[in-house]
């Protein structure tokens, strides 16, 4: 115990609480930088037959905009209804989901045969089993616009007040058939009650992308493109635990914690929650933070990240040849936050400087082989971690993955994306 006038129970808590790098986020305190979607959202849910749609970056907060919304305009008696899309999934499977989430799920699995038996998550708590309740219920075809409307009625009929339904992860919703089946039925939302309004995520640039070009889904539908936090949001969540925990964090730390994370909160989360703990953990007592709990926070971070993107940084990476030669393309490529860098910009700006940091470890390569670097980064036997657009062109597939090479690139002393102060 390193934390003056703290105890162990207190300080566990207030981390566990504010530091969420692998579960959204659900109330409005917790949510920074926000504010104007939570309004754009209320004001939408205001008008008679909107419903929303929040498309971003893997990554950028959608689920936790969705969960927190809708938990805002629930009526309290019941958790909104939550429904991730699955891989390959279908439009019925999801609307099977949604009408199996008014059910027990010892009513559904004591009765077998009595539904679909695709999952549903409630957020919050569940309902209650009566076993005097149970009865043999079978849900509309989901499969049929209008059975799919009943499956929405029949869950307003369980349910009353408003209620909001989530669906995320739209972009899993391959088939584009099954994604005309999405908007057919959002262009038949204004047929059900106004008390139900729906919430639906996906990764995209575009709405069209995820449910095709539909004008008029287009009329029913409040678009909002979520955008990469602010770096003072970034720092929001990390000043919350500085002030519950009385620890202090100097302001360089914030700035390089916010330049690393490139807008992405995960990583603010993963740096914060080990930084916090290396404190907790020190010998002395800790009154502001050190360079060695920032390095642990970065260690930490590294070691606790998602695995999906240690597994790409690895797949781009680690091969029987030039390895490091792939690591250096890839902090040149991380190293400013543009989605697109031009390949003589990234060798003579970014990577000259790194390898000079590196100068007695590792040669030089020419802008000839490093371009070549760069072009096998964008195979598929690299992960097709990197993207072209146009020739000579570079940038990352999914942003979300440069706070990662920028993790790497600093546990190895190399410093990425100081260009934002
Ligand atoms: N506005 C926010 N403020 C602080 N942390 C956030 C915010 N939005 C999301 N997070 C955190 O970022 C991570 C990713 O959020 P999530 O909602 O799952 O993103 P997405 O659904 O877009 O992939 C989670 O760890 C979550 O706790
Ligand atoms: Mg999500």
């Amino acid at each position: 115990m390193a934390i003056n006038s703290l105890s162990d129970t207190a300080f566990k808590k207030i981390l566990s609480e504010n530091f969420t790098p692998s579960a959204t986020i659900k109330t409005p305190e917790r949510l920074f930088g926000r504010d104007k979607a939570l309004i754009t959202i209320d004001r939408a849910f205001a008008s008679p037959g909107r419903q929303v749609f929040i498309y971003g970056d893997r990554g950028v907060g959608k689920s936790s905009l969705a969960e927190t919304a809708a938990l805002l305009h629930q009526d309290s008696a019941d958790a909104p209804i939550y429904v991730a899309c699955a891989n390959s999934g279908s439009f019925a499977e999801v609307l099977t989901a949604i009408g199996n989430a008014t059910m027990d799920i010892a009513k559904r699995v004591e009765l077998p045969g009595a539904t679909g038996n695709y999952g549903a998550s409630m957020l919050g708590t569940g309902i209650n089993f009566k076993p005097s309740e149970a009865k043999r219920i079978s849900l509309p075809d989901a499969g049929t616009l209008s059975g799919a409307l009943d499956i929405i009625r029949y869950v307003l009929s369980k349910r009353s007040g408003m209620q909001v339904i989530i669906i995320d992860e739209m972009e899993r919703i391959g088939d584009p058939k099954e994604r005309a089946k999405f908007a057919e039925f959002i262009k038949n939302i204004p047929q059900l009650e106004e008390r139900v309004r729906f919430i639906f995520c996906g990764i995209g640039t575009t709405v069209d992308e995820l449910i095709g070009a539909h004008p008029s889904a287009g009329r029913i539908l409040e678009t909002i493109s979520l955008e990469k936090l602010h770096h003072n949001y970034l720092w929001d969540i990390i000043n919350n635990v500085a002030n519950k925990t009385g620890i202090l964090v100097a302001n360089e730390m914030f700035i390089r914690i916010g330049q690393i994370s490139d807008g992405f909160p995960h990583y603010v989360h993963l740096i914060g929650e080990s930084m916090f703990w290396s404190a907790f953990d020190d010998d002395q007592i800790v009154t502001a933070m050190a360079p060695r709990h920032f390095k642990a926070g970065i260690a930490g971070a590294l070691a606790r990240a998602e695995g999906v993107l240690r597994q790409q940084y690895q797949k781009a990476t680690r091969k029987t040849k030039n390895t490091s030669d792939y690591e250096e393309a890839l902090w040149s490529v991380a190293d400013t936050t543009s989605d697109s860098r031009q390949l003589s910009e990234i060798y003579e700006s970014s990577y000259k400087r790194i390898m000079l940091k590196r100068q007695r470890e590792r040669p030089m390569l020419t802008k000839e082989v490093f371009n070549q670097r760069l072009l096998a980064l964008k195979k598929d036997g690299h992960g097709a971690i990197l993207k072209g657009y146009g020739s000579g062109w570079f940038g990352f597939r999914e942003n979300i993955i440069r706070g990662y090479v920028r993790l790497m690139a600093e546990q190895e002393g190399v410093e990425l994306g100081r260009e934002i102060r």
